[in-house]
Protein backbone atom coordinates (compact mmCIF):
# COMPACT_ATOMS: atom_id res chain seq x y z
CA UNK A 1 0.00 0.00 0.00
CA UNK A 2 1.32 3.22 -1.14
CA UNK A 3 2.35 5.95 1.94
CA UNK A 4 2.58 9.21 1.90
CA UNK A 5 4.39 12.30 3.62
CA UNK A 6 3.26 15.43 5.13
CA UNK A 7 4.96 17.87 6.23
CA UNK A 8 2.83 20.52 8.42
CA UNK A 9 2.57 23.55 9.41
CA UNK A 10 2.90 24.08 12.83
CA UNK A 11 0.98 26.73 13.48
CA UNK A 12 -2.22 24.62 14.43
CA UNK A 13 -0.63 21.22 14.95
CA UNK A 14 -3.71 19.07 16.02
CA UNK A 15 -6.01 20.45 13.69
CA UNK A 16 -3.24 19.93 10.89
CA UNK A 17 -2.52 16.46 11.58
CA UNK A 18 -6.47 15.86 12.28
CA UNK A 19 -7.56 17.26 8.95
CA UNK A 20 -4.84 15.30 6.95
CA UNK A 21 -6.33 11.67 8.55
CA UNK A 22 -9.84 13.05 7.78
CA UNK A 23 -8.78 13.36 3.94
CA UNK A 24 -7.19 10.08 4.03
CA UNK A 25 -10.35 8.73 5.74
CA UNK A 26 -12.92 10.30 2.87
CA UNK A 27 -11.84 8.28 0.37
CA UNK A 28 -10.24 5.09 2.30
CA UNK A 29 -11.64 4.26 5.72
CA UNK A 30 -8.67 1.96 6.13
CA UNK A 31 -6.21 4.46 5.29
CA UNK A 32 -3.81 4.43 8.71
CA UNK A 33 -1.52 7.15 10.03
CA UNK A 34 1.07 7.84 11.89
CA UNK A 35 2.89 10.93 12.86
CA UNK A 36 6.24 12.09 14.02
CA UNK A 37 7.07 15.52 15.65
CA UNK A 38 4.78 17.58 12.66
CA UNK A 39 5.22 15.23 9.68
CA UNK A 40 2.41 12.91 9.13
CA UNK A 41 2.92 9.41 7.60
CA UNK A 42 -0.35 7.96 6.00
CA UNK A 43 -0.61 4.59 4.45
CA UNK A 44 -3.70 4.11 1.96
CA UNK A 45 -4.68 3.33 -1.18
CA UNK A 46 -5.26 7.35 -2.34
CA UNK A 47 -2.67 8.81 -3.67
CA UNK A 48 -0.79 11.25 -1.92
CA UNK A 49 -1.89 14.58 -4.28
CA UNK A 50 -5.50 14.15 -3.69
CA UNK A 51 -4.65 14.69 -0.55
CA UNK A 52 -2.46 17.60 -1.07
CA UNK A 53 -4.77 19.08 -3.15
CA UNK A 54 -6.96 19.41 -0.11
CA UNK A 55 -4.75 19.72 2.54
CA UNK A 56 -4.65 23.25 4.29
CA UNK A 57 -1.30 22.91 6.39
CA UNK A 58 0.90 20.84 4.21
CA UNK A 59 3.85 22.60 3.47
CA UNK A 60 5.30 19.66 1.69
CA UNK A 61 3.96 16.60 0.87
CA UNK A 62 4.92 13.55 -1.62
CA UNK A 63 4.98 9.76 -1.70
CA UNK A 64 7.54 7.43 0.38
CA UNK A 65 9.80 5.48 -1.47
CA UNK A 66 11.22 3.88 1.67
CA UNK A 67 12.60 4.28 4.61
CA UNK A 68 16.37 4.20 5.29
CA UNK A 69 18.67 2.98 7.99
CA UNK A 70 21.63 5.09 6.30
CA UNK A 71 22.33 7.54 3.43
CA UNK A 72 22.66 4.66 1.14
CA UNK A 73 21.08 4.38 -2.30
CA UNK A 74 21.18 2.33 -4.99
CA UNK A 75 20.17 2.73 -8.95
CA UNK A 76 17.06 1.00 -8.01
CA UNK A 77 15.72 3.77 -5.75
CA UNK A 78 15.96 6.17 -9.01
CA UNK A 79 13.40 4.24 -10.77
CA UNK A 80 11.05 7.18 -10.22
CA UNK A 81 13.66 9.49 -12.13
CA UNK A 82 12.86 7.05 -15.86
CA UNK A 83 10.46 10.31 -17.18
CA UNK A 84 12.08 13.04 -15.77
CA UNK A 85 14.75 15.23 -17.18
CA UNK A 86 15.41 17.08 -14.44
CA UNK A 87 15.51 16.80 -10.57
CA UNK A 88 16.06 18.56 -7.32
CA UNK A 89 17.18 17.10 -3.93
CA UNK A 90 15.95 18.47 -0.28
CA UNK A 91 16.77 17.53 2.83
CA UNK A 92 14.19 17.97 5.76
CA UNK A 93 16.18 17.51 9.23
CA UNK A 94 13.11 17.30 11.66
CA UNK A 95 15.85 15.13 13.82
CA UNK A 96 18.05 17.30 16.67
CA UNK A 97 21.16 16.67 15.21
CA UNK A 98 23.09 19.25 12.86
CA UNK A 99 23.32 18.56 9.41
CA UNK A 100 25.17 21.08 6.53
CA UNK A 101 21.99 20.96 4.61
CA UNK A 102 23.17 22.42 1.61
CA UNK A 103 26.19 20.39 1.57
CA UNK A 104 24.42 17.54 1.80
CA UNK A 105 21.54 18.22 -1.08
CA UNK A 106 24.77 19.00 -3.75
CA UNK A 107 26.20 15.38 -3.02
CA UNK A 108 22.81 13.74 -2.66
CA UNK A 109 22.71 15.78 -6.28
CA UNK A 110 25.93 15.24 -7.99
CA UNK A 111 25.09 11.05 -6.39
CA UNK A 112 21.98 10.74 -8.54
CA UNK A 113 23.24 12.49 -11.42
CA UNK A 114 25.82 9.84 -11.69
CA UNK A 115 23.00 7.11 -11.27
CA UNK A 116 20.67 8.62 -13.41
CA UNK A 117 20.17 10.48 -16.60
CA UNK A 118 18.97 13.38 -15.04
CA UNK A 119 20.12 16.98 -14.89
CA UNK A 120 19.76 19.36 -11.57
CA UNK A 121 17.12 21.86 -11.38
CA UNK A 122 16.57 23.63 -8.83
CA UNK A 123 13.98 26.02 -10.19
CA UNK A 124 11.90 24.07 -11.91
CA UNK A 125 12.62 20.48 -11.29
CA UNK A 126 10.21 17.75 -12.91
CA UNK A 127 10.88 15.55 -9.82
CA UNK A 128 12.16 16.86 -6.04
CA UNK A 129 13.61 13.61 -4.14
CA UNK A 130 13.47 14.36 -0.52
CA UNK A 131 15.74 13.05 2.54
CA UNK A 132 13.46 13.08 5.61
CA UNK A 133 15.17 12.62 8.69
CA UNK A 134 14.14 12.16 12.48
CA UNK A 135 15.15 11.06 15.45
CA UNK A 136 13.24 7.61 14.79
CA UNK A 137 13.44 7.24 11.40
CA UNK A 138 14.48 8.39 7.81
CA UNK A 139 12.60 8.93 4.77
CA UNK A 140 13.40 8.67 1.69
CA UNK A 141 10.35 10.36 -0.78
CA UNK A 142 9.79 11.80 -3.45
CA UNK A 143 7.49 14.97 -5.06
CA UNK A 144 5.92 17.10 -7.63
CA UNK A 145 6.14 20.75 -7.92
CA UNK A 146 2.14 21.16 -7.58
CA UNK A 147 0.48 23.33 -9.86
CA UNK A 148 -1.12 26.03 -7.18
CA UNK A 149 -5.22 26.34 -7.96
CA UNK A 150 -6.05 29.93 -7.16
CA UNK A 151 -7.21 30.98 -4.82
CA UNK A 152 -11.25 31.71 -4.59
CA UNK A 153 -11.61 35.44 -4.97
CA UNK A 154 -13.66 37.29 -2.59
CA UNK A 155 -14.70 41.28 -3.95
CA UNK A 156 -16.45 42.02 -0.51
CA UNK A 157 -14.56 41.47 2.88
CA UNK A 158 -15.97 41.95 6.40
CA UNK A 159 -14.09 42.40 9.96
CA UNK A 160 -16.37 38.98 11.14
CA UNK A 161 -15.73 36.71 8.08
CA UNK A 162 -13.77 33.33 9.21
CA UNK A 163 -10.14 32.66 8.06
CA UNK A 164 -10.14 30.91 5.32
CA UNK A 165 -8.33 27.98 6.55
CA UNK A 166 -10.17 27.84 9.29
CA UNK A 167 -13.21 27.29 7.04
CA UNK A 168 -11.22 24.87 5.17
CA UNK A 169 -10.26 22.83 7.81
CA UNK A 170 -13.75 21.95 9.16
CA UNK A 171 -14.91 21.28 6.09
CA UNK A 172 -12.39 18.62 5.50
CA UNK A 173 -12.60 17.74 9.31
CA UNK A 174 -16.21 16.61 8.69
CA UNK A 175 -14.94 14.50 5.30
CA UNK A 176 -17.27 15.85 3.02
CA UNK A 177 -16.12 14.54 -0.51
CA UNK A 178 -16.90 16.14 -3.78
CA UNK A 179 -20.59 16.14 -4.86
CA UNK A 180 -21.66 16.10 -1.52
CA UNK A 181 -23.29 19.33 -0.07
CA UNK A 182 -22.65 21.32 2.71
CA UNK A 183 -24.94 24.11 4.74
CA UNK A 184 -23.51 27.03 6.44
CA UNK A 185 -26.77 28.74 7.83
CA UNK A 186 -24.98 31.42 9.08
CA UNK A 187 -22.60 32.26 6.17
CA UNK A 188 -21.90 35.96 6.38
CA UNK A 189 -19.40 36.97 3.39
CA UNK A 190 -19.89 33.33 2.25
CA UNK A 191 -16.41 32.06 3.19
CA UNK A 192 -17.20 28.18 3.85
CA UNK A 193 -19.54 28.33 0.63
CA UNK A 194 -16.56 29.73 -0.93
CA UNK A 195 -13.73 26.85 0.18
CA UNK A 196 -16.67 24.02 0.07
CA UNK A 197 -16.75 25.14 -3.83
CA UNK A 198 -13.30 25.11 -4.43
CA UNK A 199 -12.96 21.61 -3.35
CA UNK A 200 -16.13 20.41 -5.56
CA UNK A 201 -18.07 20.09 -2.59
CA UNK A 202 -21.61 21.73 -3.24
CA UNK A 203 -22.92 24.49 -0.71
CA UNK A 204 -25.90 26.04 0.34
CA UNK A 205 -25.45 29.54 2.97
CA UNK A 206 -28.08 31.40 4.85
CA UNK A 207 -28.43 34.82 6.41
CA UNK A 208 -31.05 36.93 8.08
CA UNK A 209 -28.63 39.66 7.58
CA UNK A 210 -29.63 41.54 3.82
CA UNK A 211 -26.28 43.11 3.69
CA UNK A 212 -24.06 40.18 4.65
CA UNK A 213 -26.41 38.21 1.90
CA UNK A 214 -25.85 40.46 -0.93
CA UNK A 215 -22.22 40.09 -0.03
CA UNK A 216 -21.92 36.42 -0.15
CA UNK A 217 -23.38 36.37 -3.50
CA UNK A 218 -21.36 39.23 -5.07
CA UNK A 219 -18.38 36.83 -3.59
CA UNK A 220 -19.77 33.52 -5.13
CA UNK A 221 -20.73 35.24 -8.44
CA UNK A 222 -17.10 36.47 -9.07
CA UNK A 223 -16.11 33.30 -8.93
CA UNK A 224 -18.69 31.29 -10.84
CA UNK A 225 -19.84 29.53 -8.22
CA UNK A 226 -23.57 28.05 -8.52
CA UNK A 227 -24.11 27.75 -4.15
CA UNK A 228 -27.80 28.07 -3.55
CA UNK A 229 -27.89 31.36 -0.96
CA UNK A 230 -31.19 31.94 1.00
CA UNK A 231 -31.97 35.73 3.07
CA UNK A 232 -33.54 34.35 6.14
CA UNK A 233 -33.48 32.96 9.63
CA UNK A 234 -31.02 30.48 10.30
CA UNK A 235 -33.99 27.84 11.65
CA UNK A 236 -34.76 27.53 7.54
CA UNK A 237 -32.07 24.68 7.19
CA UNK A 238 -34.32 22.62 9.24
CA UNK A 239 -36.92 22.41 6.39
CA UNK A 240 -34.45 21.30 4.20
CA UNK A 241 -32.04 18.63 5.87
CA UNK A 242 -32.90 16.30 2.78
CA UNK A 243 -30.60 18.57 0.20
CA UNK A 244 -27.17 18.60 2.22
CA UNK A 245 -24.75 15.80 3.74
CA UNK A 246 -23.33 18.39 6.49
CA UNK A 247 -23.10 21.64 8.42
CA UNK A 248 -20.05 23.79 8.72
CA UNK A 249 -20.93 27.00 10.31
CA UNK A 250 -19.02 30.07 12.43
CA UNK A 251 -21.85 31.02 15.53
CA UNK A 252 -22.19 35.07 15.70
CA UNK A 253 -19.99 36.53 18.76
CA UNK A 254 -22.06 39.43 19.90
CA UNK A 255 -18.76 41.82 18.49
CA UNK A 256 -18.20 42.35 15.41
CA UNK A 257 -21.09 40.29 13.57
CA UNK A 258 -24.88 41.10 13.95
CA UNK A 259 -26.91 38.36 15.70
CA UNK A 260 -30.53 38.10 15.85
CA UNK A 261 -30.31 37.66 19.59
CA UNK A 262 -27.74 36.93 22.06
CA UNK A 263 -25.66 34.68 21.14
CA UNK A 264 -25.55 32.16 23.79
CA UNK A 265 -29.32 31.90 23.31
CA UNK A 266 -28.82 31.97 19.79
CA UNK A 267 -26.34 28.52 19.61
CA UNK A 268 -28.50 26.68 21.94
CA UNK A 269 -31.77 26.79 19.64
CA UNK A 270 -29.35 26.41 17.13
CA UNK A 271 -27.35 22.83 18.40
CA UNK A 272 -31.03 21.89 19.83
CA UNK A 273 -32.31 21.52 16.23
CA UNK A 274 -29.36 19.72 14.66
CA UNK A 275 -30.35 17.42 12.70
CA UNK A 276 -28.93 13.82 14.11
CA UNK A 277 -27.23 11.65 11.58
CA UNK A 278 -25.29 14.69 9.83
CA UNK A 279 -21.45 15.64 9.70
CA UNK A 280 -21.22 18.55 11.97
CA UNK A 281 -18.90 21.44 12.26
CA UNK A 282 -19.45 24.14 14.28
CA UNK A 283 -16.88 27.40 15.33
CA UNK A 284 -18.21 29.58 18.82
CA UNK A 285 -17.05 31.58 21.25
CA UNK A 286 -14.91 29.32 23.54
CA UNK A 287 -17.33 28.71 26.73
CA UNK A 288 -20.59 29.00 24.50
CA UNK A 289 -20.27 25.36 24.23
CA UNK A 290 -20.36 24.73 27.90
CA UNK A 291 -24.66 24.63 28.31
CA UNK A 292 -24.89 22.65 25.10
CA UNK A 293 -26.58 19.06 25.01
CA UNK A 294 -23.88 18.25 22.10
CA UNK A 295 -21.41 15.57 22.91
CA UNK A 296 -18.84 16.62 20.64
CA UNK A 297 -16.31 13.91 19.26
CA UNK A 298 -13.55 16.78 19.33
CA UNK A 299 -12.61 20.20 20.16
CA UNK A 300 -10.29 22.49 19.44
CA UNK A 301 -9.72 25.74 20.51
CA UNK A 302 -8.08 28.28 18.27
CA UNK A 303 -6.91 32.17 20.11
CA UNK A 304 -7.45 34.96 18.41
CA UNK A 305 -6.52 37.89 20.89
CA UNK A 306 -6.62 37.99 24.72
CA UNK A 307 -10.25 38.27 25.29
CA UNK A 308 -11.73 35.55 21.89
CA UNK A 309 -10.61 31.84 21.97
CA UNK A 310 -12.65 30.38 19.56
CA UNK A 311 -13.69 26.60 19.71
CA UNK A 312 -14.57 24.00 16.79
CA UNK A 313 -16.77 21.25 18.00
CA UNK A 314 -16.96 18.25 15.14
CA UNK A 315 -19.53 15.93 16.28
C1 LIG B 1 -19.58 35.21 12.63
S1 LIG B 1 -20.57 35.70 11.33
C2 LIG B 1 -20.23 34.54 10.07
C3 LIG B 1 -19.04 34.94 9.30
C4 LIG B 1 -18.79 34.08 8.09
N1 LIG B 1 -18.33 32.75 8.46
C5 LIG B 1 -17.81 34.76 7.15
O1 LIG B 1 -16.71 34.21 6.92
O2 LIG B 1 -18.08 35.85 6.71
C6 LIG B 1 -22.19 35.27 11.81
C7 LIG B 1 -23.26 35.59 10.80
O3 LIG B 1 -24.51 35.15 11.34
C8 LIG B 1 -25.52 35.99 10.83
N2 LIG B 1 -26.70 35.82 11.71
C9 LIG B 1 -26.90 36.27 12.96
N3 LIG B 1 -28.09 35.86 13.45
C10 LIG B 1 -28.66 35.12 12.46
C11 LIG B 1 -29.87 34.39 12.33
N4 LIG B 1 -30.77 34.36 13.32
N5 LIG B 1 -30.10 33.71 11.20
C12 LIG B 1 -29.22 33.74 10.17
N6 LIG B 1 -28.05 34.42 10.22
C13 LIG B 1 -27.78 35.09 11.34
C14 LIG B 1 -24.89 37.38 10.85
O4 LIG B 1 -25.53 38.23 9.92
C15 LIG B 1 -23.44 37.06 10.46
O5 LIG B 1 -23.25 37.25 9.09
Amino acid sequence: MPESFFILSKDHLELAKDEIIAIAKTYDRFAKSKSISNLMIIQSKINWEKIAARATFAKISGQILRKMSGLFLGEDNFEILKNAKTFACRIVNLSSKQFDIPELESSMGDMISKLAPVNVDLKNPDIIIYLIFTNQENFFGFSKLEKTTPRPKKVKTHPHELDWKLARVMINLIGLKEGETVCDPFCGTGTILLEAESMGVKAIGVDFDEKMYQISKENLAINGFKSKLIKGDFSKFTSMSDKFDGIVTDLPYGTASKSSENPQELIKKFVAMLPRRKKIAIMCKKGFEKKLNMNPSKTYDIYRHKSLTRTILIK
